[in-house]
């Protein structure tokens, strides 16, 4: 049976450090959720927390309306896949799949059906027969997706599955992942600290940094409104450009100000912060050459296909501007630049004071 899972003020310490602090979150039922943040925050101990792996100091786990804070693994139905695999290096793909059936004294016939299935699915039944050795990369991680799908679990959790694999099949496993959810609607907490794949995939995305929750969203959530400094650089590439300054207000109107610097804000919420330090953020698609108040020299492009990256010296800072192939400078010229006030935030002692 699938459930929702819940928790609720996980709280976890190893040898005095805190490593995981006050968590809270949920993933519905039948939701892709991913668990996003940069490596050492957290992540896999949250993971191993609702598994059954770690014990909470504080907080609560509920799988469906079950608390399960104090069950063993066995008792939670849950189903992890590692980064690593853990294939069983001396079994078939085929005794690799079934085992979890095996422990669970599954009938031979329904057994040999379920294998079957998950291998069609992920299109390896032709490698049942092959140990892991002779597989790739990408079929290994296949087999070891195979292994949780086959036990139909209330609850998928993935530890950044695909971060041994290459690029291109990396991109193509997530296409593959996505597919393989929308066929299942198998409730889902993955954890990846790669943001591509947390857009990609995540129909929301929870945000976690040095153990504590920044941002819970969507995908649009967290890149058009990011709560704060960590979630809006942490989010989108190239990065978020940011400026140091202060709110000042030009015709009765709040603007940012930097040295020479004045550009307008033409968004709510920053009354009352006027003369306070705020640090301005700017998208880089939200920067255009134009009749704006940015104007610097162009140190380098970077030709993407379709886009130019184009990194322009302001005054000792550095805005990179995502552009398309029209921009037609070069090197050492000297450009000037607006920016939509959709792509623009403020920070105030590091909270976004537009979301
Ligand atoms: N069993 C453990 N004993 C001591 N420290 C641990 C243990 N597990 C994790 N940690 C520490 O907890 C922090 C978070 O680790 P982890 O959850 O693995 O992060 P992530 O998966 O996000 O990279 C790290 O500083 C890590 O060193
Ligand atoms: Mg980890």
């Amino acid at each position: 049976m699938m459930a929702g899972l819940r928790v609720e003020g996980l709280t976890k310490s190893f040898n005095g450090n805190r490593v995981i602090d006050d968590v809270s979150f949920e993933v519905e039922e039948g939701e892709f959720c991913v668990l996003l943040g940069p490596s050492g925050c957290g992540k896999t101990t949250v993971l191993r927390l609702i598994a059954g792996l770690e014990t909470p100091d504080r907080g609560r786990i509920y799988i469906g309306d079950k608390e399960v804070t104090h069950l063993s693994p066995r008792e939670r139905d849950v189903a992890m896949v590692f980064q690593s695999y853990a294939l069983y290096p001396h079994m078939t793909v085929y005794e690799n799949m079934a085992f979890p059936l095996r422990m669970r004294k599954v009938q031979r016939e329904e057994m040999e059906k379920r294998v079957l299935e998950a291998a069609r699915l992920l299109n390896i039944a032709e490698l049942l027969g092959r140990k892991p050795r002779e597989l790739s990369g990408g079929q290994r991680q296949r087999v070891a997706i195979g292994r949780a799908i086959v036990r139909n679990p209330s609850l998928f959790l993935f530890d950044e599955p695909l971060s041994n694999l290459d690029a291109k099949l990396r991109a193509a496993m997530r296409i593959e992942l996505a597919s393989l959810h929308r066929r299942l609607r198998a409730t889902t907490l993955y954890v990846t600290h790669d943001q591509v794949e947390a857009m990609t995939l995540g129909q929301r995305i929870i945000l976690l940094d040095e153990g504590r929750i920044q941002q819970i969203g969507t995908p649009e959530d967290v890149y058009e409104r990011p709560s704060n400094i960590f979630v809006a650089t942490f989010v989108g590439t190239p990065q978020m450009n940011l400026l140091k300054g202060r709110i000042g207000m030009r015709d009765g109107r709040p603007c940012f100000v930097r040295k020479d610097l004045l550009v307008d804000l033409p968004f709510g919420g920053l009354e009352g912060y006027e003369g306070k330090e705020v640090v301005l953020g700017i998208r880089p698609e939200a920067l255009a050459e134009g009749e704006g108040p940015f104007s610097g020299r162009v140190e380098f492009i970077e030709h993407l296909g379709p886009e130019r990256i184009v990194y322009i010296s302001m005054d000792g800072e550095t805005l990179v501007m995502r552009t398309g192939s029209g921009f037609s400078r070069s090197i050492g010229e000297g450009v000037r630049l607006k920016a939509d006030p959709s792509g623009m935030h403020i920070f105030y002692e590091g909270r976004n004071l537009r979301a």
